[in-house]
C-alpha cells in the first residue's frame, strides 16, 4: 500500500529555472541548506528537485549513472533527507532529454529501481526527443502518436510502482492533446502535469501562463493537480509587484510551489514573498479546489478560491502593461463573486483586517494584486 503523495500540491525548489543544465551536486546541496535557514522548510517546503542535466552515461547492463557534476547520488539523498526534505530527479521518455542526456526510453525499469535505491521521491518526467519519435514512427496518425504518448507515460508509472517507492509523478508535457484529461487516469497515474509551455521570469510571460489556466479547475484535486510550470519569484526582470502577484496567482491556482531562483542568495524581499505564509495556506488549503476566473474588466482579473470550511480568497490582479503608471482604482462588483453585502476580510499581503463593501474601491497599481480572505462569507441578502 503506497502513502498517498501529493494531497495538496507539492512544494519545494527545481534546478533549472535558474541553473538550467550546468547544475551542480554543490547546488543542490545549498538549495536544500537555504530551504533550512531561509525558513522556507518550517513554512511548507519540501522537495529539492534536480532537473535535466544531471545525467552520465548507462554503463555495460544498461544502468544510468550520474556525471561528473553529481559525484555520488546516493550520498546526495541522504544529505537532503537528513535536513528534512526529499529529492527528485528529471528524466525522459524518449532516447534524449531535453538538453542532449540520457532518456529512460527501454530502460524505464531500471531507472525507476535506480531512483528508488539512490532514495529519490519525485520524477519530473519530460516529452523533448519523444516527440520526434512519434513523428517517425506514425508520421501521419496523430491518434497513433498520441496513444504512444500516453503509453509512455504509463510504461514509467508501471515501473515507478514497481520499484516499490512513494513517489510523486510529475509529467512534463506541455498541455498536449489536453493531458488533464487523462494524466490522472490510474494507468498514467500523474500526481501533476504541465498545462503550457515553459515560463520565463518576464511579467507578460506568467500573466499569459496564469490566464491559460482558466477553465482547468475541475480537472485538478487532492493527489492530481495543474502545474502551470515552476516558480520564477526572484528571477529575471520581475518587480516586487510581479513577485507578489505571480505567487499569489499560481496561490489561487492550486499550483505546485516549486522555487526556481537561486535560494542560496535571495534578497530579503523575495525571501518575503516565498515564505508569505498567509498565501501559502490558499494554495494548500486541504479543500484542494483550484481557483477560477469570477469576471474580468478591462486589464483586470478578478478570480475566486472556495477554501475549506466555506471561505473564500478573492483575489484582484491588475495585468494591465502600464508598469509606470500611478495606482488604478478598481471597483470590485460583490455582486459578481456572488456575495452579498458586507464581508469582513484580511488582506494577505498587508496583514489587515478589511470590511468589504459592494462596490469595494481597490487601490492597485500596475502589476500588483490586491488577495483577500474571506472566512465567513455572506452570500444572501
Ligand atoms: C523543458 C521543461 O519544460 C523545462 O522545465 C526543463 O525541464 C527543460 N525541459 C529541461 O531540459
Amino acid at each position: 500500500q503506497a502513502t498517498p503523495v501529493a494531497a495538496t500540491p507539492p512544494m519545494g525548489w527545481n534546478s533549472w529555472n535558474y541553473f538550467a543544465e550546468k547544475v551542480t551536486d554543490a547546488d543542490v546541496r545549498a538549495a536544500a541548506d537555504a530551504m533550512v535557514a531561509s525558513g522556507m522548510r518550517d513554512a511548507g517546503y519540501v522537495y529539492v528537485n534536480i532537473d535535466d542535466g544531471w545525467q552520465g552515461q548507462r554503463d555495460a547492463n544498461g544502468v544510468i549513472h550520474s556525471n561528473a557534476r553529481f559525484p555520488d547520488m546516493k550520498a546526495l539523498a541522504d544529505y537532503v533527507h537528513a535536513r528534512g526534505l526529499k529529492l527528485g530527479i528529471y528524466s525522459s521518455p524518449g532516447p534524449k532529454t531535453c538538453a542532449g542526456y540520457a532518456g529512460s526510453l527501454g530502460h524505464e525499469k531500471q531507472d525507476a529501481k535506480t531512483y528508488a535505491e539512490w532514495g529519490v521521491d519525485y520524477l519530473k518526467y519530460d516529452l523533448c526527443s519523444f516527440g520526434e519519435l512519434m513523428k517517425s514512427t506514425a508520421p501521419s496518425n496523430p491518434e497513433q502518436q498520441m496513444r504512444m504518448m500516453h503509453e509512455a507515460y504509463a510504461t514509467m508509472r508501471t515501473a515507478l510502482n514497481e520499484a516499490g517507492r512513494p513517489i510523486v509523478y510529475s509529467l512534463c508535457q506541455y498541455g498536449v492533446d489536453a493531458v488533464w484529461e487523462w494524466a490522472a487516469d490510474p494507468k498514467v497515474g500523474a500526481n501533476l502535469w504541465r498545462t503550457t509551455g515553459d515560463i520565463a521570469p518576464h511579467g507578460e510571460f506568467v500573466y499569459a501562463i496564469a490566464t491559460m489556466q482558466a477553465g482547468l479547475a475541475n480537472y485538478a484535486g487532492p493527489g492530481h493537480w495543474n502545474d502551470p510550470d515552476m516558480l520564477e519569484v526572484g528571477n529575471g526582470d520581475l518587480t516586487e509587484a510581479e513577485n507578489r502577484t505571480h505567487f499569489s496567482w499560481w496561490a489561487m491556482l492550486a499550483a505546485p510551489l516549486l522555487a526556481g531562483n537561486d535560494l542560496a542568495h535571495m534578497k530579503p524581499e523575495v525571501k518575503a514573498v516565498l515564505t508569505r505564509r498567509e498565501v501559502i495556506a490558499i494554495d494548500q488549503d486541504p479543500l484542494g479546489k483550484q481557483g477560477t476566473r469570477a469576471y474580468t474588466d478591462g486589464e483586470v482579473e478578478v478570480w475566486t478560491k472556495p477554501l475549506s470550511h466555506g471561505g473564500l480568497a478573492v483575489a484582484v490582479f491588475n495585468v494591465g502593461d502600464t508598469r509606470y503608471a500611478g495606482t488604478h482604482p478598481f471597483r470590485l462588483d460583490l455582486k459578481r463573486l456572488g456575495l452579498h453585502g458586507k464581508q469582513q476580510g484580511t488582506d494577505l499581503w498587508t496583514g489587515n483586517a478589511v470590511t468589504l463593501d459592494d462596490h469595494q474601491v481597490v487601490g492597485l497599481a500596475s502589476h500588483d494584486v490586491w488577495l483577500v480572505r474571506i472566512d465567513a462569507p455572506h452570500t444572501a441578502g
